[in-house]
């Protein structure tokens, strides 16, 4: 695996092979790799005949007082996980090389209406930044195929919407949630936990089971179920930021004839945010 620090270089190394007609896939990452991002570019693989994976902590999605100092970087582990699991290129590009003239001129690149709900409302411009990272490193990568996770249920019909809006070839992939043992979804952020609120943060999937088995047994009064599942969430230590029952399409509030639904949750545990989901086909 080749480690490459600029757009330049690595438009110089990825052109010929496009040209030669090889399949390039892109694995878009902020880096603190864990099993989740692993099967992306284990999927990659098989789809492609060459893998680009980017590790880039983009500062326009985080907010004013959210964790972009702190996030985890831990560039030598990760690239040996990248590497085993078959990375042809790792692009890890500056602030500098992604935002040359600084963030404040930045052309942006919004989904309205989607990037306003949930964690949008929560996080105000969390998914301009993303949209915005994303189509550069389309830009910049133009890979054939990308892979994101479905653990970002809602990041994923952004850059899905996005792609269809401004007609960009991209064949986008969402890959299931990869969970530990306790069912609690792979995150970078789950290193921010102590033992203890680890412990307690699997509950949030126990939580998810539980209103999508009432699902499936007939219940339809979607708005009450989301109240009592907030309920079960504080009950096991959560402060709750949001519980949805959507549909899988638009995101937009389920109603009891929808068929393909995604229960959608954020809440903190402690100091840390957490989301989750569970897709419902019925
Ligand atoms: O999901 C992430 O890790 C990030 O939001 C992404 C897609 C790499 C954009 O910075």
């Amino acid at each position: 695996m080749q480690t490459i620090i600029t757009i330049d270089e690595l438009r110089s190394v990825l052109t010929p092979l496009r040209r030669q007609g090889l399949r390039i896939a892109l694995v878009p990452t902020m880096g603190n790799l864990h099993a989740g991002h692993i099967r992306l570019v284990e999927e990659a693989v098989k789809k492609a005949d060459i893998v680009v994976a980017s590790i880039f902590v983009n500062p326009l999605q985080f907010g004013a007082n959210e964790d972009l100092d702190k996030y985890p970087r831990t560039l030598d582990a990760d690239k040996l996980k990248l590497e085993s699991a078959g990375c042809s290129f790792l692009f890890t590009p500056s602030d500098q090389e992604i935002y040359p003239e600084g963030r404040n001129t930045q052309t942006l690149v919004e989904v309205p209406g989607l990037s306003e709900l949930y964690c949008g409302h929560s996080r105000p411009g969390h998914f301009v930044g993303v949209a915005t990272v994303v189509c550069k490193l389309f830009n910049i990568v133009q890979p054939d195929i990308a892979f994101f996770g479905k653990k970002d249920f809602q990041q994923l019909r952004v850059i899905r919407k996005m792609v269809a809006d401004l007609c960009i070839p991209i064949e986008i992939v969402g890959i299931p949630i990869v969970r530990a043992d306790s069912g609690l979804a792979l995150s970078s952020r789950n290193g921010y936990l102590s033992a203890e609120e680890l412990t307690a943060a699997s509950q949030m999937h126990q939580v998810l089971l539980a209103c999508s088995d009432k699902i499936h047994q007939g219940e339809r009064s979607y708005r009450e179920l989301e109240d009592s599942a907030l309920t079960l969430l504080e009950k096991a230590g959560f402060k709750r930021d949001y519980l949805r029952i959507v549909r899988q399409e638009d995101l937009l509030a389920a109603q009891a004839d929808d068929t393909k639904l995604v229960i959608l949750a954020a809440a903190y545990m402690g100091h840390t945010r957490l989301i989750d989901n569970v897709e419902i086909d019925l």
